[in-house]
């Protein structure tokens, strides 16, 4: 029998799920770590704590299993996107990564607006400059911390980080590369233009393939650290958003996906490049070759609700820790407890400041509303409600790309809870599916690798065999219309406060 190993480098954790050919987890492996913020609005985390967790995941999911080294036929990597990996000539990593989530290149952005403008960005990258982008945060290493620039002879994404520590190659593949902003997106090749006007040298950059192309293969020194035969093959993999996409069988016309992870995305599949002329959404290659993808980031989703519970919700913890279960599913009964609207309150889930459709990197939390009548029960729902209203944002700009919406399947965390996926099918005022396979990403990058080494014929016939529908929870029209009323409010807010949030920044940076 064969497997594949699909390996996602996350931001609160690497997960490794072993899978057999029929795509099924058969075993998996978490390893957790923190993120390091400096000031507010930084994010930084260790490439090495991404190699420690692969180190241990890996064997650790390979063990559980009872599978041999042997019966491995390829690894997929996936991972955060856009995290800055500079290396030196020796293959020592020069710094700890900025993250996707870190927003302190504001300036960086102005300043590849200016040189490259925001058409012919628009045109090449199919994105306006985001401080969530890598080209920004090169820059600001340029600007800020110009003796590490000078060193920095590579430059890498995370999964692609734990691709040279596997294999000791440098390469990464067209979806992830998509958001480092140096890519020709249409043309799916490094922008020499791009590189031109920004001055950056197309040397720092790794080869760049198609997502399911093999990479290279496990060397020797990786071999005896992971437990991996030497020689096993890695795919390209893809970043987290395009390996959640194939994952959740998002490659075909007509199918979206609504995950809520630590961010929160609504992804769609297009077989043209399609784009919000505002740079609303991000237009990036899909990991199916020939195709891309459209999506919209609202920044805190998953983080809003944990957020929550680990300031507000210590009892909840003591009492599921009591009876073995997962907080979360404590809070998801308190928010049954409150109702559609939570009652007037109403939760902005600006908490890393927002991308769609925003923009806005001072935007802040707000729950809008309280009195003394509110309980706890109803601060749960706002802050599932109000994600649900972001997550609605991102949808109907996609929508207005002309990218067709026929179905819209739930996953990630948002994906798991039963309560989560109602409020958010009566927001959408659209029914809601979920598929047999949650492992998202992993499967995503495991079904890449089973590509790339001849286990399926290609991604699309991977899918198909592999996951199907195994729930759909139905709108309820009433609940729709309360929630028309609060989603209006919700948006009118944003635009009320949106000068208030960047005099917040300006007094914090005093
Ligand atoms: C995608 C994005 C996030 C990160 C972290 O553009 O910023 O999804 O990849 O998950």
């Amino acid at each position: 029998m064969a497997y594949l190993i699909g390996i996602d480098i996350g931001t609160s954790g690497t997960k490794t799920v072993l899978f057999n050919e029929q795509g099924e987890a058969i075993t998996q492996s978490l390893y957790e770590y923190g993120m390091k913020q400096l000031k507010p609005g930084w994010a930084e985390q260790s490439p090495e704590d991404w190699w420690k967790a692969v180190c241990h995941t890996v064997p650790d999911a390979m063990q559980k299993a009872g599978v041999s080294k042997e019966d491995i036929s390829g690894i997929g990597l996936s991972g955060q996107m856009h995290g800055l990996v500079l290396m030196d000539k020796d293959g020592g990593v020069i710094r700890d990564s900025i993250i996707w989530c870190d927003n302190r290149s504001v300036k960086e952005c102005e300043e590849i607006t200016d040189k490259v403008t925001f058409k012919k960005l628009m045109e090449i990258t199919c994105n306006p400059a985001l401080t969530g982008f890598t080209a920004s945060k090169l820059l600001w290493v340029r600007n800020n911390e110009p003796w590490n620039y000078e060193k920095t002879k590579k430059i890498l994404l995370p999964k692609d980080y734990i691709r040279y520590k596997l294999t000791g190659e440098y390469a990464t593949e067209v979806s992830d590369a998509s958001g480092m902003q140096f890519l020709d997106v249409p043309n799916r090749c490094w922008s020499n233009e791009i590189l031109d006007l920004l001055g950056v040298d197309k040397s720092l950059f790794a080869d760049v393939h198609e997502s399911y192309k093999i990479t290279g293969v496990v060397n020797e020194e990786a071999a005896l650290l992971t437990g991996l035969k030497k020689g096993t093959p890695v795919a390209g993999g893809a970043g987290d958003q395009a390996a959640g996409g194939v994952g959740n069988g998002i490659v075909k016309p007509g199918v979206v996906s609504a995950t809520i992870g630590t961010s929160g995305v609504v992804f769609a599949y297009s077989d043209s490049v399609k784009m919000d002329p505002k740079g609303r959404t991000q237009t990036f290659c899909h990991a199916v070759p020939g195709a891309w993808h459209i999506m919209g980031v609202t920044k805190s989703a998953g983080l809003s609700l944990k957020w929550f519970r680990d300031e507000f919700c210590n009892e909840e913890k003591s009492v599921a820790s009591l009876m073995g279960v997962d907080p979360y599913v404590l809070i998801d009964k308190e928010c049954e407890q409150s109702s559609a609207g939570s009652n007037g309150l109403i939760y902005l889930p600006y908490l890393m400041g927002e991308r769609t459709p925003h923009l806005d990197d001072d935007a802040k939390g707000v729950f809008f509303g309280v009195t003394p009548l509110h309980t706890k029960a109803d601060f749960i729902r706002s802050v599932m409600e109000g994600v649900a209203f972001a997550m609605n944002d991102c949808l109907n700009v996609i929508k207005e790309t002309g990218v067709p919406v026929q179905e819209i399947r739930a996953s990630g965390g948002g994906g798991r809870s039963n309560v989560w996926k109602a409020i958010q099918s009566d927001i959408y005022q659209s029914d809601i599916t979920s598929v047999n396979a949650s492992e998202g990403p992993a499967l995503g990058v495991a079904i890449l690798a089973g590509v790339g080494t001849g286990v399926y014929k290609n991604v699309r016939e991977a899918c198909d065999a592999v996951i199907k529908i195994k729930q759909v929870r139905k709108t309820d029209e009433a609940i729709q219309s309360i929630y028309r009323g609060y989603y209006d409010l919700y948006q009118s807010l944003y635009l009320s406060l949106k000068d208030h949030f960047k005099n917040l920044s300006q007094l914090q940076q005093r």
